[in-house]
């Protein structure tokens, strides 16, 4: 059978953003900024980087600023246009160069089911999944080095990051062989043990290509952890049957979904940032004397 090529990416974003609330009431935690970009724009360019260009965006309520996002602004581009600001015109026109579909998925059943709702439009491809509160610093490749893997053995890769043992418990986590500088064969996953149970401190962070064999068996799987259809338990049963691979992830991650890794992301961004670094840089090289004073 043809090799075929990783095209599509998914992007779950049906999440009711409870952790940055009162934020997140009416507008989509996806779309709160890092700098000057909404974080799905992040997730959107890093797939564009790896020349993925067809978006499943899986969304729910109050979620419809994504769309719009990524749509024609009619309007605004004929206002940049008249006042000459074609710099800022031609970012804006870049955002709606590409092909989205968006479907619903009317019920928080979890990530596994949020997968499954992408079926109709993956088809029977390979595809990336990326969870956008999951910021990958854009200078990194992740996204590029997993196509590379998957390539190589035409299987699912997971990304993983070692994390502290004291938060381990946020994530899925897996147990593996390593088989190649940061590649490991892996031979069991639970979706957020407690830390007395986790197999190892290698976390899933939000980076997937999957095999469609995927869908078969997410329809196939029973609720899991918080009452959840979970993709680990999917990719647990997967692993029975075929080979799936880790790929340890040694650049910098921020949890855009948590207050104080948003924060991260947002000064580690801006001081990449052309338009904001020097003068960002200048305000906490003020700053940072009398906060480390207080702190004595
Ligand atoms: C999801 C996955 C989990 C993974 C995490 C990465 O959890 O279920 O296995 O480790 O993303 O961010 P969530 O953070 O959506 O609860």
């Amino acid at each position: 059978m043809a090799k075929k090529k990783v095209s599509k990416a998914v992007f779950p974003a049906a999440g009711l953003g409870t952790r940055f609330l009162p934020a997140t009431k009416a507008s989509p935690k996806e779309m709160l900024p890092i700098v000057d970009k909404p974080m799905i724009q992040y997730a959107v360019e890093e797939a564009q980087a790896c020349k993925i260009n067809e978006y499943i965006v899986i969304t729910g309520k109050s979620k419809r600023a994504i769309e719009d996002h990524f749509d024609i602004a009619w309007e605004l581009e004929e206002n940049l246009k008249s006042k000459g600001k074609q710099v800022i015109l031609d970012e804006i026109q870049q955002l709606s160069q590409h092909q989205f579909a968006y479907i619903r998925q009317g019920l928080p059943l979890g990530l596994g089911h949020a997968i499954l709702c992408a079926k109709p439009f993956v088809k029977d491809e390979p595809f990336a999944v990326i969870l956008s509160d999951d910021i990958i610093d854009p200078d990194d490749n992740l996204l590029k080095d997993m196509i590379k893997i998957h390539n190589k053995h035409q299987a699912t890769v997971l990304a993983l990051q070692k994390v502290p043992m004291s938060e381990i418990h946020r994530y899925g986590v897996i147990a593996g062989k390593e088989v190649g500088k940061n590649l490991f064969r892996i031979s069991d996953m639970v979706e957020k043990p407690k830390q007395s149970a986790a197999p190892s401190d290698m976390a899933i962070i939000g980076r997937y290509i999957l095999t469609p064999d995927i869908f078969t068996i997410l329809e196939k799987t029973p609720p899991g952890k918080g009452g959840e259809i979970q993709l680990t338990d999917a990719i647990k049963t997967m692993l029975k049957k075929k080979p799936v691979y880790g790929f340890l992830f040694e650049g910098n991650r921020y949890d855009g979904g948590d207050k104080v890794g948003y924060l991260q992301a947002t000064v580690e961004l801006a001081l990449k940032n052309p338009g904001v670094k020097e003068q960002f840089k200048k305000y906490l090289v003020s700053r940072m004397p009398s906060i480390i004073e207080k702190e004595k």
